[in-house]
C-alpha cells in the first residue's frame, strides 16, 4: 500500500474536476452547514441515498437545528425516523444534540477527536463531516471508497479487517488535497456510488481514474473488494398478536436492552405458536376471544432482518371480548397508531398486512 501512495496522488486531480462536472444534485449538498452535514451523514449509514432524501428533508423541516434537535421529543423523533430503521442513530443524534448544547455551548466541535466523541459517531462519520464540513484532510472509509481503492490497486485483503481499513485511511491521508478536502471526500463516495459500483460491472467507460486502475487493466474489477463471509444472522422465532377490542388495538414498550430497545411494538412471544398455544397464552391474560385468525405475509411467515439477527415471525390475530387491563398494554386506534405512534418496521409490515386482510 505505501508504494502506491506516490501513484494514487494522481487520482486527486481527475476525480476532482469530474466531482464538480457530475455530482448528483442532492439536498445535503446544497451547502456546508454542519448540522445538515451531520444529519445527512448519519441518515446515511447503512441506508441509500434515494431512501434517505424525502426523511432528510422533512427532519430538517421539523429539526432545522442543534437547539430543535435536542428539544424534541423521543416520540416526535421516533416518528421522524419510523421505516429508517436502526433507531439507535436517531437516539444518539438527540443525546449528541444535548452534550453539544452542554459542552460546547450549541457550537458543534470543529476538532476531529472532539467529533468522534459524540454519540453515534465513528471514524468514517468523524472523516466526512470533518472534511466536508471543515475541509479538513480526514478521508472517510466506507465500503463504496474501500472499492474504489482495492480496485484501482488490485488489493486483496479482506476488506472486513480493522487494520486494513485503518491502512487505507492513513494512505489517503497522505493524497489528500490542500483545498476541497470535503468535495475530494465525497467525489471518492460519488464514484463508488454512480460508476465503481458493486453488483455487477463498473462502468468504467466513463471513469476519470481508469488510466490508474489496476483492475480495469488486467478485467479484474468483479475479484475486488475480498470481503470474508460475516457469520450467518440468529435466527429468532415469534409469534406476534394482533389483539383487537372494539376499534383499538394492543401495543406495549419493549424493554430497555437488545434490538428496538424502548421503542413500541405489538404484543409478542418467543417461538412460532399454533393456534392453540396461542389461545393459552390470551387465556392465561385473562382475554376472552371471540375470534382468532391466522395473518400471512402473501403466502408466507413475515420475516424481518436485523443487522445480526432475523426474525422469523407467526402472526395471530384475536378479537377480544372487553379490554383486559394489564399493565403492559396500551390501547390505541388505527389511526392514532398511523399518526402518532412510531412502530418499527418489523411490526408496521405485520399491521399493515392485517388492515389489508380486513
Ligand atoms: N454516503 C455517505 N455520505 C454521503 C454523501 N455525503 N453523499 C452521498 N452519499 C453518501
Amino acid at each position: 500500500m505505501m508504494d502506491e501512495t506516490n501513484a494514487l496522488k494522481e487520482i486527486v486531480s481527475p476525480l476532482l474536476t469530474w466531482y464538480h462536472a457530475n455530482q448528483r444534485k442532492l439536498p445535503w449538498r446544497e451547502n456546508k452547514d454542519l448540522y445538515r452535514v451531520w444529519i445527512s451523514e448519519i441518515m446515511l449509514q447503512q441506508t441509500r441515498v434515494e431512501a434517505v432524501i424525502p426523511y432528510y428533508e422533512r427532519f430538517m423541516r421539523h429539526c432545522p437545528d442543534i437547539a430543535s434537535l435536542a428539544a424534541c421529543e423521543d416520540e416526535e423523533l421516533y416518528k421522524l425516523w419510523e421505516g429508517l430503521g436502526y433507531y439507535s442513530r436517531a437516539k444518539n443524534l438527540k443525546k449528541a444534540a444535548n452534550i453539544i448544547c452542554e459542552r460546547y455551548e450549541g457550537k458543534f466541535p470543529e476538532q476531529y477527536e472532539e467529533i468522534l466523541s459524540l454519540p453515534g459517531i465513528g471514524a468514517y462519520t468523524a472523516g466526512a463531516i470533518s472534511s466536508i464540513a471543515f475541509e479538513k484532510a480526514t478521508p472517510a472509509v466506507d465500503g463504496n471508497v474501500l472499492r474504489v481503492i482495492t480496485r484501482l490497486t488490485e488489493d486483496d485483503h479482506d476488506i472486513m479487517d480493522a487494520g486494513f481499513r485503518k491502512q487505507v485511511t492513513e494512505m489517503l491521508e497522505k493524497i489528500y488535497p490542500e483545498r476541497e478536502c470535503g468535495d475530494f471526500t465525497q467525489s471518492l463516495m460519488e464514484l463508488g456510488a454512480v460508476l465503481c459500483v458493486p453488483n455487477g460491472m463498473p462502468k468504467c467507460e466513463a471513469c476519470p481514474v481508469r488510466f490508474l486502475c489496476g483492475a480495469d487493466h488486467s478485467q479484474t474489477q468483479l475479484q475486488y473488494p475480498v470481503k470474508k463471509k460475516k457469520a450467518a444472522r440468529r435466527i429468532e422465532k415469534k409469534t406476534v398478536l394482533i389483539l383487537t377490542c372494539e376499534d383499538k388495538i394492543a401495543i406495549r414498550k419493549r424493554d430497555g436492552a437488545g434490538v428496538l430497545a424502548g421503542m413500541w411494538e405489538l404484543p409478542n412471544v418467543d417461538g412460532n405458536l399454533t393456534k392453540a398455544q396461542a389461545l393459552d397464552w390470551l387465556a392465561e391474560k385473562g382475554f376472552v376471544v371471540k375470534d382468532i385468525r391466522k395473518i400471512l405475509d402473501g403466502k408466507k411467515q413475515f420475516k424481518h432482518i436485523f443487522t445480526h439477527i432475523e426474525w422469523h415471525m407467526t402472526c395471530w390475530t384475536a378479537a377480544c371480548e372487553a379490554v383486559v387491563k394489564d399493565r403492559e398494554l396500551t390501547w390505541v386506534s388505527v389511526s392514532q397508531l398511523e399518526a402518532e405512534i412510531a412502530l418499527p418496521t418489523a411490526f408496521r409490515n405485520v399491521l399493515k398486512a392485517y388492515l389489508k386482510s380486513n
